[in-house]
């Protein structure tokens, strides 16, 4: 596996594999990797000639109360990991080399960008689709992927690239679980252990709205979302932000389930931020 911190000798590299008439697979990440983001690494290699990842906790898509310099990095490990999946780049640029020359320009999303995670977090998906816009230039992948973990990211970055005629093809993947159903993610990590099993109460909440909405029948989005935050009431330790069920494409406020929905939620648990979102289909 070749690494480089170097946007220039990163084109290079993509360079040659495209002259070798390769496809190229993209997965871009902000490190400390877990079974989620292998499982978008060992898709990218299965489909793909060449997998480029890169690592890079991006500043821009962290507001200043947000935890950018508590973010969890261990590029030893990540190093180790990927070269065993077969990866064939990795790229690890400095903010210096991403965003040295004072940029002036963003790319932002509107109205998806502004709904759910965006209400708490405002700004941060411009952040988002900055710097994944930056790395497709950087990168050139015939196709990137993306985790079905962050729902809305995925919706909003193939709304992007829709947007944009950026030409590459967006997967999205499964998300990857721990044994008791809490979605893998980096933050994980920084959760208490004596808080550990309640983190799976966003779990519940969802797969019992999914259970009653597709076992059941219930249509009725109130009755579903109550129903969903029985799970989670009863327990100071996990603050419920947000819980939604929304249209699969726009993001939108739904009051009735017609055929398929997305439903997501985000809580806090111990100061750690956790979002998971399941798809709920009747058909
Ligand atoms: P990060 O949180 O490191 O996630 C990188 C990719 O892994 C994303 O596409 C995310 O959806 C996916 N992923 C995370 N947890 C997953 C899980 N449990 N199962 C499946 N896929 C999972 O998302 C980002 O980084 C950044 O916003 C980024 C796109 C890199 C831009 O900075």
């Amino acid at each position: 596996m070749k690494i480089t911190t170097k946007i220039a000798e990163m084109r290079k590299e993509t360079g040659k594999i495209r002259r070798a008439k390769e496809t190229i697979g993209f997965v871009p990440t902000m490190g400390y990797l877990h079974e989620g983001h292998l499982s978008l690494v060992r898709k990218s290699i299965e489909e793909c000639d060449k997998t480029v990842v890169s690592i890079f906790v991006n500043p821009t898509q962290f507001a200043p109360s947000e935890d950018y310099n508590t973010y969890p990095r261990d590029t030893g490990k990540d190093i180790g990991l990927l070269s065993r999946e077969g990866v064939a780049l990795l790229f690890m640029p400095s903010v210096e080399e991403m965003y040295g020359r004072s940029p002036l320009t963003n790319i932002g999303v509107s109205q998806l960008s502004e709904k759910l995670e965006g209400r708490l977090r405002p700004g941060h998906f411009k952040g988002v689709c900055t710097v994944v816009c930056k790395l497709f230039n950087i990168v050139s992948p015939d196709r990137a992927y993306f985790g079905q973990k962050d729902a809305q990211q995925l919706v909003i970055i193939k709304r992007m690239v829709n947007d944009l005629n950026i030409p590459v093809e967006i997967s999205g993947c499964p998300t990857v679980r721990e044994k008791d159903g809490l979605a893998a993610s980096s933050r994980n990590v920084y959760i208490p252990p004596e808080n550990r099993e309640k983190a799976v109460l966003l779990y519940r909440a969802l797969s019992r709205i999914k259970m009653l909405a597709e076992r059941d029948g219930i249509e009725d989005i109130p009755t579903l979302l109550e129903e969903g935050k029985k799970a989670i009431e009863g327990c100071p330790e996990v603050e419920l932000q947000y819980l939604e069920i929304v249209d699969m494409e726009d993001l939108s406020a739904l009051n009735k389930i017609e055929e398929k929905a997305l439903v997501l939620g985000a809580v806090k648990i111990s100061g750690v931020r956790l979002i998971d979102n399941m798809t709920i289909s009747l058909k």
